[in-house]
Order: structure tokens, then sequence, then C-alpha cells
């Protein structure tokens, strides 16, 4: 099959969060699963160009039509770690991608709308053909709607998937014009992209469930909540109307990646059978961070500090763990007040260190060398963090909701085989919740060294490579290929 797979981001050349992993590692899989895939981003002035090799210009004159004009724009390819992509650059006023950051612009809707436009006439002058057109989040909802309404003369069909539901592109109208999406009350009405909590808006990710041929979100639990509870954020009711092509797919985890048997950002490599050397690694954590060395385990926390992630029971989590005989380690890549004084008050604390700022070779150490990570976030629709950490022998530590529920299975109250079970799990976002848990974790990691050290063990077996989840994506094309 031929798949072009169309985001905002993609790691390692433009990546702000998880989906940027996603992007790259789904691509990847479906090629050696066999299939041809391009990859489609944004020309960001702030992406790290040295991942990219051999860029240079594909497309020379793209004409997009947009507003009352047409922007002239230019298509870059380039291999990033192998995976080919094609860069869009457009040459206007508006510098829709040099703003020297990703998103936060006022105008983010219409820079990805124009994106999403741009994405598919590329496709169409350059005499593309893809089976699938694959594309992500709200930065792209907008393009299953220009594909049947406006360009219906490709036979590509649709695949879209929503990594997160917080972020739905919200915006005014004028999206419609700028798009010529010029049937204004037909787009608005609450059929198609008109918001279902605030009428008078468009939802750009709304507009993408209903258009396309398959809806995705990052894992089975997650699937469910969205549809059945308030994490829908207004759009269950849209996800019931169009259940029938709706499911939940987990993420995969990159083992080139994250495997601490060969992975070069750590001091001693490790498996199953050479277990004593994470605690090397543990020795050179302590080292880096400045704490002492006792018999106490590390509790890491490494991610960042938003609502989402539960900063509250983060922070409460520090301090449970300094009082009940652990040590704590937490790299964020970003900061609040609230932490920025938290770091302050604990700064002379040897049984603690909080560091700020992105620090992939740290994030491997903490992995590497820590006995127990946290991970009690408000809603989670897949997450990485627990799949690495069980690899790496650092048991989870998480809140039993989205893909963590998914993926994380409590030793002591699971329903999983006893040997099948990996880490622990709490469920109400409180703190008498992550105590509960934290206390278990505690009490079986000083008390009974041997039945922690079999919970890793178990941990570490657990496979969630992308292999089977290729294979999930390639059964949804290949469905949507044959139905009408
Ligand atoms: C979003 C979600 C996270 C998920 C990631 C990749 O960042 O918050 O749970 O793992 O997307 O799908």
């Amino acid at each position: 099959m031929y798949i072009v797979m169309i985001a905002s981001e993609c790691a390692p050349v433009s990546k702000v969060g998880s989906l940027a992993d996603v992007i790259y590692g789904l691509s990847r899989e479906l090629e050696k699963q066999g299939n041809l895939v391009d990859i489609i981003l944004p020309k960001y002035d702030c992406m790290c160009y040295d991942q990219i090799w051999e860029l240079e210009i594909a497309y020379q004159d793209l004409w997009v039509p947009w507003d009352k004009r047409i922007i002239h724009s230019t298509v870059w390819f380039g291999f990033v770690h192998g995976r080919k992509c094609f860069f869009i650059d457009p040459h206007s006023d508006d510098n829709f991608f040099n703003r020297k950051r990703y998103y936060g612009c006022t105008d983010d809707a219409m820079r990805f709308a124009f994106f999403s436009k741009a994405s598919l006439e590329f496709l169409l002058q350059a005499n593309k053909q893809p089976d699938i057109i694959h594309c992500h989040d709200w930065q792209t909802g907008l393009l299953p709607v220009l594909r049947y309404e406006m360009y219906n003369t490709m036979s590509s069909r649709i695949c879209y998937t929503i990594h997160n539901f917080r972020y739905q592109g919200i915006t005014g109208t004028d999206i419609l014009s700028a798009t010529h999406l010029d049937r204004f009350e037909y787009f608005h009405h609450s059929d198609r992209l008109g918001d279902n909590v605030h009428p008078n808006v468009l939802n750009l990710v709304k507009g993408g469930i209903v258009y396309s041929n398959f809806v995705t979100t990052v894992s089975p639990k997650h699937a469910w909540e969205v549809r059945h509870t308030e994490l829908g954020h207004g759009l269950g009711d849209t996800l019931h109307i169009h259940h029938d092509k709706f499911s939940g797919i987990l993420n995969g985890l990159d083992y080139e990646i994250w495997n601490p048997e060969i992975d070069t950002l750590i001091p001693h490599h490790y498996n199953i059978e050479t277990l004593e050397n994470k605690y090397a690694n543990k020795d050179v954590l302590r080292e880096r961070l400045l704490l002492r060395k006792d018999f106490k385990p590390i509790i890491a926390y490494v991610g960042r500090l938003d609502d989402q992630k539960g900063v509250h029971l983060i922070r409460h989590a520090v301090f449970y763990a300094l009082h009940n005989g652990a040590q704590f380690v937490l790299l964020a890549s970003n900061t609040n007040d609230e932490f920025l004084h938290l770091k302050h008050e604990l700064n002379d604390n040897e049984d603690c260190h909080l560091e700020i700022g992105f620090n992939e070779k740290l994030a491997h150490l903490i992995y590497a060398g820590a006995d127990m990570i946290i991970t009690p976030s408000m809603y989670e629709p897949c997450g990485m963090a627990q799949m690495i950490a069980l690899r790496y022998g650092t048991v989870p530590i998480v809140r039993g909701i989205g893909g963590l529920a998914d993926t994380i299975f409590d030793r002591d109250f699971s329903d999983k085989p006893f040997n099948a079970r990996n880490g622990y799990i709490f469920h109400e976002a409180d703190y008498i919740g992550i105590e509960s848990a934290m206390q278990r974790a505690l009490g079986l990691w000083v008390n009974y060294p041997e039945h922690f050290r079999k919970l890793i063990i178990q941990g570490m077996q657990y496979n969630y490579s992308w292999h089977h989840s290729g294979q999930d994506y390639l059964d949804i094309y290949k469905h949507i290929t044959q139905v009408l």
C-alpha cells in the first residue's frame, strides 16, 4: 500500500510531544511491513535541520489557492533517519511556519488549515495517488473535510487519529472562506463542523471525525472514555453517531531507541540476566544528581508539568516519597511557579533532585537508574513513560485510565495471572489514591526484595513494539479501501 502520513510533528526533526514519536515509529513500522510511506510536514524555521539528510527542493512551484489570492509555495524533500519526508514551505507575508516556534500563535488554526490544504494540493499537483492518507490531531482536522468536499477527484481514503481530545481546533468561521469552503451554513451545521458545545464556532476535530473513513485514538480504553465520559470534551455524541468507524489502537514503543541492552545514552547496559547493572546506573544517577548513597529506592517522574499530568499529585508524591524512606527525582521539560518554589525549598535535600528543562540523556539515565516511576495523569490517551519504564525495569505506579490502564496491571489486584502483572495502579485522582499505590510499591521494595525483582522482570518481558499496532492500522487501511 502507498500511505501518506500528514502531521504537524515528526521525531526527531520537529518534536513537541509524543505525537512526533508516533509519526516516526508508525511510519517506519509500516515500511518494515512492506508498504510505501511518505510523510508531509510543515517546513518550520525552528526544526532540527541537522536531523534531515539530503534536503532538496522536490517541487518548486506549488500554487495554493488561499483566501482571495494564491500562495506560492515550495515543497522540500529529505530523509529523517530513513523516513521520506516532504516539507511545505509557503512564501507569503503570513510567514505561517517562520515563527521560531511550533504552536502558540493566535492564528494557529489558519496556519494548519493552510498546511492541510497545501498538502492536498501537493498530492494533486505532483500526481501522487496514495491509497491512504493518515492524518493526525486537530491541526489536520480540516483535511478530511477538504478531501471530500473539494478534492473529490482523489481516490485516497482517510484515516484520522486523535491523540488528544482536549485540543480540538476551535476556531472562527473565517477558516471557511480562507480555504474556499464557501457554503457557510452547510459547513457550520451541527452535522458537520459546528461545535457541539458552542454552536457559533467551528470544531476542526469534529470535522475530521465526520468526514474521515476511519477514526482512531491511541488506546482502546481511551476510545471508551471519550465516548462515555467527560474526557470526550463535548465530542462524545459525535463519536456515538460515528461509532462504527471509531476504535482505539495502542501506540507502540520504539525499542531501537528505548532498550537498556543497546541504549547509547546510559553508562551500563543490562537485560533480565544482567539486572545488577541497572544498579550501576542507579549509582551514576545519584552521582550525577548529587543524591546521597543510601539503602533507599528512587522514585521518578519524567514528563511535562501541566494539568493533564496531575501536577498536584506529582507534588504530593515528592513529599510522600521523602517522608517514607525513598528518594525522588524529577525531570520536567517545562515548569511553573509552584515547582520553582518547590525546587528552591528542596534544594539542599540530599534525597531529592528536581531538574527542569529538556534533557534526553538524563531522561534515559533516570529510566535506567530509578526503581519506580509515577504517572498520575488526569487523562492519558496512551502515554509512553510507563512503557519505557517497563523495559528499563523501573516499576510503574500509574493511574488506571486510558493507555495506562491498557498497559499496566496491578501486582495485587489485577485479574491477570500473577506472573503477568507489572506495576501498581490507583484509581482516584487524590492523595489517598496515589499514596495507597506508592505505599504498596515501597512496602514490596523494602520487605520483599525478591518479589520486587520478580515484578521488575515481568515488566521487562512485556513487548509493546510497533509490530502489533502497525498490523492493526494496516487492517483498518485495508478495510476502508475495500468498503464503498
Ligand atoms: C498525546 C497524549 C499521549 C499520547 C501521545 C501520542 O500526547 O497525551 O497520551 O501518548 O499523544 O499518541
